[in-house]
């Protein structure tokens, strides 16, 4: 497995790839991996020639108050689990070598989708996400690119954006991973403290239980309600918890498939989730 930190030397890597027109799959991160992240970098290991994963912590998508100075640099770590599934080439950039000297004077919104659960709890971090998504995909031009749904609103953003913008890349989305408790994996689950651990998995739990409900005919505001005050017991504070159609339109009854969606923080740490609730006509 080759690392690569600048875009020359990344390029120069993929160019016998290139030229033998070899599939190309592509996994951004900003690294502190954990098997969520694994998980892509082993389906695009099944569908690619070549798998590259970039690993680049993006100062534009956290907000002023958010945990960009402590967001956990392990690089090293990194690598040894990358090389054990079969990765190919990591990328691991510094900002300057990212976003150059010079001040950026383009930005990449994608609307709608974005004005709404956590674009409006952290405005503008879709707009980082979108720029260097859209950066990286154009150094690594890959036909391939891998998505946790844990973000499943990021993984809209991007769907939308290689559609709207013509990017000739097939985005595919790789279902959560859980903790054996049905936690879902994320870099942030290490901020919890021991105790918060253990109570993270309501998060889950209230949304298995609403899946439940919602099957069983009982309304949707109801079952919203019960996954707000499950959460608030167990002492998390809601950012939302919300249901939307799989396209993250606004639904108000339970006819159709609906994801639910949860953000809370517990202590200091924010997590999300969500459940995809199918509705059998
Ligand atoms: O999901 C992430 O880790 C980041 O938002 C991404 C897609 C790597 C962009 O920085």
């Amino acid at each position: 497995m080759k690392t690569e930190t600048t875009i020359q030397g990344l390029t120069a890597s993929l160019s016998p790839a290139r030229s033998s027109r070899k599939s190309i799959g592509f996994i951004p991160t900003m690294g502190n991996l954990h098997q969520g992240h694994l998980n892509l970098v082993r389906e695009a290991r099944k569908l690619c020639d070549v798998v590259v994963v970039s690993i680049f912590v993006n100062p534009i998508q956290f907000g002023p108050n958010e945990d960009f100075d402590n967001y956990p640099r392990t690089l090293e770590q990194d690598r040894h689990l990358l090389a054990e599934v079969g990765c190919d080439i990591v990328f691991a950039p510094s900002v300057e070598q990212m976003y150059g000297k010079q001040p950026r004077l383009t930005n990449i919104s994608v609307s709608d989708i974005t004005n709404d659960l956590c674009g409006l709890q952290r405005p503008g971090h879709f707009d980082g996400v979108a720029v260097v998504v859209t950066k990286l995909f154009n150094i690594v031009q890959p036909n391939f690119a891998f998505f946790g749904q844990k973000d499943y609103q990021q993984l809209a953003v991007i769907k939308q954006l290689v559609r709207d913008l013509n990017m000739a890349i097939e985005v595919i989305g790789v279902p959560i991973a859980r903790a054996e408790d049905g936690l879902a994996l994320s870099s942030r689950n290490g901020y919890l403290s021991e105790q918060d651990r253990q109570t993270a998995p309501v998060i889950y739990k209230s949304l298995k239980t609403a899946e439940h409900d919602l099957q069983a005919g009982q309304a949707l505001s109801e079952v919203l309600a019960q996954i707000r005050a499950s959460l608030t017991d167990a002492g998390l504070v809601i950012d939302y918890v919300e249901a939307r159609s799989p396209m993250l339109q606004k639904v108000d009854q339970f006819d159709q498939d609906v994801v639910l969606f949860v953000a809370a923080k517990l202590g200091k740490t924010r997590l999300i989730d969500n459940l995809q609730v199918k509705h059998s006509a």
